[in-house]
């Protein structure tokens, strides 16, 4: 068994583009600001959203002349990936180069994980290492049936869905390990407001619903907002508009719900709270 203090955030569905390194970001440099010595990892291999969005971040911290205090950036290192043919030693391959990456953040108090929009074997074990798991979605019935089946005749809940079958065998191995603690599993309803309010009324009350069936504590999370565009290309986040050195770009009013919304999500996390060392799954994911 490897020992291991840091609590790892895996930020992950299998919805492309519903916000995860927007999210992301966001929690990395909500935890930095808060004092928390924080890593990050990014197992979008193709895409590297969140690398170019670190990258980003340090040259517009160059070019503005700003030190790390002004602008903390979180350690990265490379993703392990494999380029072996046969899937079973790829999975092995993968397996053993996850956990050596875990190492490295030894000295974290949180890891951040920021998986692809779709299934991938590191973005499973990434799950089965989690203490909490965010899970950004946006209010539409699409990405609900990333979370449950409903059944079209009557409209009620027939199922889990895959990723929610993957955050449960995630929760069996930590059970089995004996892994003082579940899960924390946050879901965070972004972009809600807007058109539709029928719509996303009863998304709402399914997710109440599903909530309490298989266990993750619902959240309103980030409205909708064109600059977090415009903040990905120059590295920032809504955290760091107005600190010094940093233009606000934003009215207050807007800068003010959206730092609260960002909140929302950090006292779900239970921030505060620095994990005693304690042991990690001994059984790795296959
Ligand atoms: N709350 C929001 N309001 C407006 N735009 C947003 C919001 N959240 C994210 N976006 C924008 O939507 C796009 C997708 O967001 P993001 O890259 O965070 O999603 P993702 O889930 O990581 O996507 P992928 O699955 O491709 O990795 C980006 O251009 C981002 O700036
Ligand atoms: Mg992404």
């Amino acid at each position: 068994m490897t020992e291991t203090s840091t609590h790892v955030i895996v930020v992950g569905n299998e919805k492309g583009g519903s916000g995860k390194t927007t999210v992301a970001m966001h929690l990395i440099v909500a935890l930095m600001r808060a004092g928390f010595k924080t890593g990050a990892m990014d197992l979008d291999i193709r895409q590297k959203s969140l690398s170019r969005y670190l990258e980003n971040r340090a040259k517009w911290a160059i070019k503005n002349d700003l030190e790390l205090d002004a602008l903390p950036i979180p350690q990265l290192f490379p993703a392990p990936s494999s380029n072996e043919d046969s899937r079973e030693r790829a999975y092995a391959q993968e397996t053993a180069g996850f956990q050596q990456a875990l190492q490295k953040y030894a000295t974290c108090d949180f890891l951040v994980i920021d998986c692809p929009g779709a299934y991938t074997h590191l973005s499973k074990l990434a799950h089965a290492h989690a203490d909490s798991i965010v899970t950004p979605m946006n209010d539409s019935f699409i990405d609900f049936d990333l979370l449950a089946k409903i059944d079209p005749e009557t409209g009620e809940i027939s199922g889990p869905s895959l990723y929610s079958e993957m955050v449960w065998e995630a929760r069996q191995m930590r059970a089995k390990a004996g892994v003082m603690g579940g899960i924390n599993w946050i879901v965070m309803r972004n972009r809600m407001g807007g058109a539709n309010a029928h719509n996303k009324k009863r998304v709402g009350e399914k997710l109440e619903n599903l909530s309490r069936r298989i266990g993750f504590k619902l959240t309103k999370g980030f409205g909708e907002r064109v600059v977090y565009r415009e903040l990905f290309t120059m590295g920032l986040t809504l955290l760091d508009l107005g600190a010094p050195g940093i233009p606000t770009r934003l009215s207050s009013m807007s800068h003010l719900t959206a730092k609260q919304e960002i909140r929302n999500v950090l006292s779900l996390l239970r921030l505060p709270e620095k994990k005693s060392k304690r042991a990690r799954p001994e059984k790795e994911v296959a």
